[in-house]
């Protein structure tokens, strides 16, 4: 034998070697060693996971792709290039656009510079991959798990839910039910971990910023429930509720600041520990206020954010189907107070606020799980205002989007949105409590008088040639602006003003993903004394959480038919929109900014 082909068969004799010990892995033992034993493989491969996969496309994976036959063949002429719009592949109406991850395709995150961990956030998968489809709905007289308030919860509760964070905090670091690797999923899914399917495995999912927000986060909060239920032994355990949104649970639940406490975390803002309110508008800049003033600021944001938000548009976020751009447009709630406690737990010194100030690391914070629980709520309450709103039940996309979770049993399980809709039907509810926020009507913060006036002289000023400039899209917010937006109907009949919401609709451009950026939207306001959050004027903020390193774009939407009613303003055929940046100057541009009569 040649010295050139003793390499050669020693090497194969290794791979033989190496093929027969994962084998004899996943013969022999039992599922979880099996995960363990492939855990390990991917870690020591990390990177080289797409290969490993690619080849098994289409035979390991039968229910991956055989639930999609009926409409993958076209995608087949596509695949390679790159750049196909979604209109030169879906030219049949009934065809599914659904987004459902490419969970075998899992990369490496996108972290922001100077991230705390490394960027693998990839669920650990069985081999040979098993995926179970979502069946177990509550029995229609089980007993429901009742999700409360923590201010409403006795120590006797709350030692349930720290038991169960410990037990979870203590598993083996590649078990799927394990801390971290919980919040890893989370991770996975905000920033970028997984591909769309093809033809269009270049763009990756993003489950913020767009109609998939609340329903992923339904998802991962029950199987969090599950998992915790089972560990601790009680499958009736519910996660309880942070109740930002109403006076007594204002503040960070004490339980969560308790340095022997498995609730506890170290990256927090020790400035903000109990009994300090909670600022819904928070900003790393902001100065404090006396706590009755900030109760009433939160009260009145609350309002605006799930009140006057009325089209699903406004309030879930955007439609984003197979083939769309990630973040299309973000919800009212998930601005804030969504986002803005996200920092407000997080610490200020940190480049990315972390834990809870940025999404590759927020679920490692316990806090993190009551958070959602109040958010899933809201979810439920805004469905319910005004007699019923109307949410995007009648989409096919968005009930057919998927997302994929281990349950309690590690099994992995296939979920869409369909059937998280009816929480009864995945055996919890919520105790409901007082809603201050519901009559917060904000009012104006000037007399009519007042802003006529200085609308006046604004409009005048703008249409003198020796004093404007024009205003330039797309315009960088790196100080106060205001712009005049034309509105295409005034004077809306009641019916009209019921059938259509007026939402000011504006581009943002050129986000600095990896920066914090808040900037607050006036309209007939007063440039030189802006108004607070709690006035009619002040309609809203944009406000980001670092999501990786590059440029995004997306939509923010803000409901303006009752301000302009408050502010007694809807025979006039402008309005003045103020921008003001608040943080991050210069750091977002605003490509477009429009008035649009969305239906509700
Ligand atoms: Cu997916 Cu509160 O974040």
């Amino acid at each position: 034998m040649s010295p050139f082909s003793r390499v050669l068969s020693t090497f194969f004799a290794l791979i033989i070697v190496l093929f027969f010990l994962i084998n004899t892995t996943t013969i022999s033992s039992s599922l979880f060693t099996k995960i363990n034993a492939f855990s390990h493989f991917l870690a020591t491969f990390h990177g080289k996971n797409n290969h490993h996969y690619s080849s098994n496309d289409q035979t390991d994976q039968p229910n991956l792709s055989l639930r999609r036959s009926t409409w993958r063949n076209p995608f087949i002429a596509f695949k390679g290039i790159n750049d196909i719009s979604p209109s030169s592949v879906f030219t049949k109406k009934n065809i599914s656009r659904a987004i459902s991850p490419d969970i075998a395709k899992c990369g490496p995150v996108e972290l922001p510079p100077n991230a705390i961990t490394l960027p693998y956030c990839c669920p650990i998968l069985p081999s040979p991959l098993k995926i179970i489809d979502f069946k177990e709905f509550a029995k229609p007289n089980a007993p429901l798990r009742v999700r409360k308030p923590i201010h409403l919860l006795d120590d006797e509760y709350m030692a349930k839910l720290e038991k169960g964070i410990a037990i979870m905090k203590s598993l083996p670091e590649n078990d799927p039910r394990n801390y971290i690797q919980q919040a890893k999923v989370h991770c996975v899914y905000c920033n970028g971990g997984y591909p769309q399917k093809p033809p269009f495995q270049n763009l990756k999912i993003d489950i913020h910023r767009s109609w998939l927000f609340y329903p992923f986060h339904r998802w991962y909060i029950y199987f969090f429930e599950r998992i915790l239920g089972n560990l601790i032994g009680d499958p009736n355990f519910a996660v309880p509720y942070w109740s930002w949104d109403s006076i007594e649970g204002m503040q960070m639940p004490k339980y969560f600041a308790n340095p022997n406490s498995s609730l506890y975390h170290h990256l927090r803002d020790p400035r903000h520990l109990p009994p300090y309110i909670v600022d819904l508008n928070y900003h790393v800049n902001a100065e404090s206020t006396t706590q009755d003033q900030q109760v009433k600021y939160n009260l009145a944001f609350m309002y605006k954010q799930m009140v006057l938000a009325d089209t699903k548009e406004v309030f879930m976020g955007g439609v984003y189907r197979h083939g769309d751009q990630a973040q299309p447009a973000i919800g009212s709630v998930e601005l804030a107070p969504h986002n803005t406690v996200h920092k407000w737990v997080g610490r200020a010194d940190l480049p990315s606020q972390e834990d809870m100030g940025t999404f590759y690391t927020a679920a490692r914070d316990p806090i993190f799980y009551p958070h959602h629980s109040n958010l899933d709520r809201l979810w439920g309450i805004w469905t319910s205002l005004d007699g019923g709103r109307k949410d995007y039940r009648d989409d096919q996309d968005w009930l057919d989007s998927e997302f994929f979770f281990y349950d309690e049993n590690l099994n992995l399980v296939r979920v869409n949105i369909r059937d998280s809709l009816d929480t009864k039907k995945l055996g919890y509810v919520y105790e409901e409590v007082e809603l201050p926020w519901l009559n917060a009507s904000p009012k104006p913060s000037r007399s009519k008088l007042q802003r006529q006036e200085k609308k006046a002289s604004l409009l005048a000023s703008s249409q003198d040639p020796m004093t404007t400039t024009i205003t330039k899209f797309p315009l960088v917010l790196d100080s106060k602006v205001s712009v005049v937006v034309n509105r295409p109907k005034k004077l809306r009949s009641k019916l009209e003003k019921e059938r259509e919401e007026e939402v000011l609709v504006m581009e943002i451009v050129d986000l600095h993903s990896d920066k914090d950026v808040k900037f607050d939207v006036h309209v007939d306001d007063d440039e030189e004394m802006l108004s607070g959050p709690d006035k009619a004027e002040f309609v809203g903020t944009f406000t980001s959480v670092p999501h990786g390193s590059h440029k995004s774009k997306t939509k923010y939407l803000v409901a303006i038919s009752k301000v302009l009613e408050i502010l007694e303003a809807e025979e006039d055929e402008n309005i003045v929109v103020t921008l003001a940046p608040i943080v991050g100057k210069g750091l977002v541009s605003i490509g477009s900014i429009m008035v649009e009569y969305i239906p509700k």
